[in-house]
């Protein structure tokens, strides 16, 4: 069995798990600890340590770390929702170096993205899915016929003179108080705007606000095919591992 270790670093929890690249399905125990007050690089490195002991194995496992931030050539490129010190960081770099192996650091939205398309609500779609994850910010994974295309950022897509996920996360439901009506609206007149640039073939939504999709996925008025993520929790640490075990990025 092909297997390989899966960890999600996001800004309230860092899990992660050993995943069987075949099946994409969680073989060990999914280990969670809260993220550090400030989310600085080396506290959060202290963190996925720890993981990876809990997890035991050993350094030739292969490892894939997801982040929400651009990520390019394993180095951190922004900070929308986490500590500024991730800013030209060189994250998979100093990963390895510590954890003594060698490290396939990714975008959050991009390992979720891949891990819908090799396992879950995206497996075979053709043409272009665009996958959008709903939780603090909003994350996007383009996949063409099943092919990631990295770093596309259309969270921060500028809309009504907002930055979207500023107005459409579910951050912003919960701070703004909306009901599902309301915060329907702001979808739709987001998803139609990616829409109108990119005429995508399918929208899957992620997210942990996505398990509750039979309430507001009527209320949404769009033209693509809408499908909820099938993966939840586990899209990002499944993602990251399928990454590494393939280095699809290197
Ligand atoms: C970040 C993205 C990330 C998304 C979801 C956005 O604010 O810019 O890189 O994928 O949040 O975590």
């Amino acid at each position: 069995m092909t297997t390989a270790i899966g960890i999600d670093i996001g800004g309230t929890g860092i899990k992660g798990a050993r995943v069987d690249l075949t099946s994409g399905e969680l073989i060990s125990e999914r280990v969670k600890y809260p993220t550090p007050e400030g989310g600085h690089p080396g506290d959060v490195l202290d963190v996925v340590e720890h993981i990876l002991s809990d997890l035991g194995g050993s350094p030739e496992d292969h490892t894939g770390v997801c982040f929400p931030a651009v990520v390019t050539h394993g180095v951190t490129r922004s900070a929308a929702n986490v500590s500024a010190d991730w800013i030209d960081f060189p994250a998979a770099e100093t990963f390895a170096h510590t954890l003594n192996r060698d490290i396939h650091f990714v975008n959050d939205a991009d390992a979720a993205g891949v891990a819908e398309a090799q396992f879950g609500a995206a497996v075979g779609a053709p043409g272009l899915t665009i996958m959008l994850t709903l939780g603090t910010g909003i994350g996007s994974a383009f996949l063409l016929d099943g092919t990631l295309v990295p770093n596309t950022e259309l969270g921060h897509l500028e809309l009504d003179g907002f930055d979207s996920e500023q107005r459409a996360s579910n951050a912003a439901r919960e701070r703004e108080g909306l009901d599902f009506a309301a915060w329907s609206l702001r979808l739709t007149r987001y998803l139609r705007h990616v829409e109108r640039i990119f005429s995508p073939d399918l929208f899957i939504i992620g997210g942990g606000i996505s398990t509750q999709h039979e309430e507001f996925f009527p209320l949404i008025d769009i033209s693509t095919p809408l499908k909820p993520a099938a993966l939840f929790n586990n899209a990002g640490i499944v993602g990251a591992a399928y990454l590494a075990g393939n280095s699809l990025l290197d």
